[in-house]
């Protein structure tokens, strides 16, 4: 094992022996490297004469570029956003998101969180996180419905198993608390550590806890790392911020993980892709909630350097331009007001939808999941299939919508503009009308 890794490890350890245990193989060989990048960074502190360090180009001073280039993006010097970023990420980007995190989630208040660490989307931030912390073989719990591409991440590419609870109660009406407890203390019977997902506001169904649900999610994972389970858990926030409902919670649940045992590693995987509506711009952030015997400081530089390490082993680091343009919209006057008619829009589609459904007309076509927030909501499909309904709206109506499963379909509300609304539900009943009588 390299030195610099062995020397990390010697911090967590000492720090937090759970954590160290938690990380797994590839985690633990993990290290931030000393070469060219903190020679050079050495070298920008200190040799104001020459600086000969890094494989960029310079010229009188400024970095060099071709005209046709920089001219595409005006407002920001070719500096910032040309060169190369840090793998840990743009370090005024790194402080804003961390300060706007304590400002959305007022139970983080009296907590010490990590730096965020820049990721190239939350993707890559859920990657870098099974990197760190799941072992082929390793059980991720996670509900019966999920984002797709987790098992890309887990499964096929870190050989993971997923293990699934039931997101919902039989009747519909909320978050199964049962099947989430059972699940989890089974699998914490079964290993020596439980590795969660949470991911709320979720896809594909739209949901977020209540804030009484959300306790008892946080109280049945820190009731297990008391008895003795290590507990990984990784809080999926890409869809954060957008609670449409009064008794929504308004926080992550990592505000109400971060720090409550020392054999709790909560991770925070987010960005600015679905909340600052920024897609293709690939700016996530992966953000740890530890506790210690002595205080978080040297565990949170450890764990940095090794996520830091696994990104230059990767992608090298996120988007300079990116990470600028991310910046530069969270310092501007109105980010605030702006994002804030963005969700108003958003959530008015929700409420729209809601009463829609309430016509009795629907009654026998399908079963509204619940839902409360993110992008969207979920139908479940009673007499007709989803996946034949799916192609049946597409290639009768001109209608795209997910099919999930043999009964679900999903409907990105955050795509549907108002008055198309009443129209797309219509048109869904329909088709299933349409595929009946066949
Ligand atoms: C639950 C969830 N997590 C993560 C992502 C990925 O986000 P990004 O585009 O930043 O990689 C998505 C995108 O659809 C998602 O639905």
């Amino acid at each position: 094992m390299n030195t610099l890794a062995e020397e990390l490890n010697s911090i967590i350890e000492n720090e937090n022996q759970y954590v160290y245990e938690m990380l797994s193989e590839m985690g633990k060989q993990l290290f931030f490297p000393k070469g060219i990048l903190s020679q050079s960074a050495e070298a920008k502190q200190k040799a104001d004469k020459i600086n000969a360090t890094i494989g960029i180009a310079k010229q009188d001073g400024k970095v060099m570029n071709i005209p046709s280039t920089a001219a595409c993006i005006k407002g920001i010097d070719p500096d910032n956003y040309l060169s190369y970023a840090p793998s840990f990420g743009v370090l005024n980007l790194r402080k804003k998101w961390k300060t706007l995190l304590y400002e959305k989630n007022s139970d983080l208040e009296s907590k010490k969180v990590s730096l965020p660490v820049v990721t190239s989307g939350i993707t890559h931030g859920i990657s870098t996180f099974a990197d760190l912390w799941v072992n082929p073989g390793d059980k991720i719990i996670m509900p019966d419905m999920i984002w797709g591409n987790y098992r890309m991440t887990f499964c096929v590419r870190n050989r993971a198993e997923i293990v699934n609870y039931n997101i919902f109660n039989s009747s519909l009406s909320g978050f199964n608390i049962d099947s989430f407890e059972k699940t989890v203390r089974k699998e914490a019977e079964l290993a020596e550590k439980i590795i969660v997902v949470l991911n709320f506001p979720h896809n594909p169904s739209g949901y977020a806890p209540t804030v009484e649900e959300g306790q008892k999610i946080a109280s049945i994972l820190i009731n297990i790392a008391k008895n003795g389970t290590n507990v990984v858990a990784a809080c999926d926030d890409a869809y954060f911020g957008l609670f449409f409902e009064d008794d929504t919670m308004k926080e992550s649940m990592f505000s109400l993980l971060a720090g409550a045992d020392e054999r709790l590693v909560a991770v925070k995987l987010d960005g600015a892709t679905k909340e600052d509506f920024a897609w293709g711009l690939r700016v996530g952030f992966i953000t740890y909630g530890l506790a210690a015997r002595k205080g978080v400081e040297n565990l949170y530089d450890a764990l940095e350097k090794k996520t830091a390490g696994c990104i230059r082993g990767n992608i090298s680091n996120a988007s300079h331009l990116s990470q600028s343009i991310v910046l530069h919209s969270m310092e501007d006057k109105d980010y605030s007001k702006n994002k804030k008619e963005k969700f108003d829009l958003l959530m008015e589609r929700a409420h729209t939808i809601k009463d829609v459904l309430k016509s009795v007309k629907y009654k026998d076509a399908w079963d509204v999941y619940p839902f409360n927030s993110g992008y969207f909501m979920c139908l479940r499909i009673k007499e007709v299939n989803a996946e034949i309904l799916r192609i049946h709206l597409l290639e009768n109506y001109g209608t795209g919508l997910i099919s999930v499963g043999d009964t679900d379909l999903r409907v990105a509300f955050s795509c549907l503009e108002q008055n198309d609304i009443k129209t797309l539900f219509d048109t869904i009943l329909k088709g299933i009308n349409d595929l009946k009588k066949k």
